[in-house]
């Protein structure tokens, strides 16, 4: 098939592959100024604690050692603040998205929180990174790879930029396999999230994506060997909230 008619998921909806990245920017377009609202209201707070556990595994050192962290589709910071926050004077982490508005709400929380000189904020796009062959310890990615286009594109390029021994840890919406859970979760999904979304960030529909695109993610075995195919090794995935998101881990060997 001709690249051009290629056709991929933006949600439930079937759209050309270079449709795609469009119409995800226009939703962290719409929703940057609200989003980390949104993710606490989401989520009861559970976000944090799903954030925190992927800052455990990137595990930076606490002295002065340097260490390199690249997080994908990095937004606002969140993520970047928090392995900051937990390493030494040595570590410094990029935020790279294709997001002008989701980084300059990071840049603006970043001053605010006086980390503006170990977290630096870059725009660019996960299929196409701009950042030389083996060159961070980590790369770090939380609920980005569902919204970019061509997932394999990106997984390479994580591949790609780590170091010998360099950890890729992708925190995503994964599946809830758990019965009676499920069929509640099902219902918080899409009709209570996309009302908060309609009431705190005036667009429905941005959050009726989300959820649809959760549902249309690969399954974590699947995900799992999507990593593999990209060159990872000893890839391995954690369930967590009864399989509401999943960390996935893979190392450069
Ligand atoms: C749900 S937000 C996650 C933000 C942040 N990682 C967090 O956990 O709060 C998804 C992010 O993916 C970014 N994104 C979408 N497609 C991308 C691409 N092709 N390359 C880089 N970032 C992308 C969006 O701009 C958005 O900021």
């Amino acid at each position: 098939m001709a690249r051009g008619s290629e056709q991929t998921h933006f949600g439930y909806d079937r759209v050309p592959l270079e449709d795609k990245q469009r119409r995800v920017d226009d939703v962290f377009h719409s929703v940057a100024r609200r989003y980390d609202l949104m993710n606490d209201l989401m989520s009861g707070g559970l976000h944090r604690a799903w954030k925190d556990t992927l800052v455990t595994a990137v595990n930076p050192p606490s002295g002065e050692r340097e260490f390199a962290v690249l997080d994908l589709a990095g937004g606002t910071g969140d993520v970047a603040f928090r392995v900051a926050e937990a390493g030494g004077p040595g570590t410094r982490v990029i935020v790279c998205d294709v997001n002008a508005d989701m980084l300059a709400v990071g840049r603006e929380r970043a001053v605010e929180r006086g980390l503006d000189h170990s977290v630096t904020f870059e725009q660019g796009n996960a299929e196409e990174l701009v950042y030389p062959d083996h060159h961070f310890d980590c790369v770090t990615m939380a609920f980005g790879i569902r919204n970019v286009p061509r997932i394999e594109s990106a997984l390479a390029q994580a591949y790609r930029v780590l170091r010998h021994g360099g950890r890729f840890l992708c925190l995503e919406f994964s599946s809830v396999d758990v019965p009676g859970f499920d069929a509640l979760y099902e219902l918080y999904s899409f009709q209570v999230i996309p009302r908060i979304g309609e009431v705190v960030t005036g667009d429905r529909e941005a959050y009726r994506y989300l959820v649809e695109s959760i549902r249309k993610f690969p399954k974590p075995k699947i995900f799992v060997q999507m990593i593999e195919a990209a060159g990872f090794r000893r890839v391995s995935y954690t369930p967590m909230t009864a399989g509401v998101v999943a960390l996935h881990s893979g190392w450069r060997l």
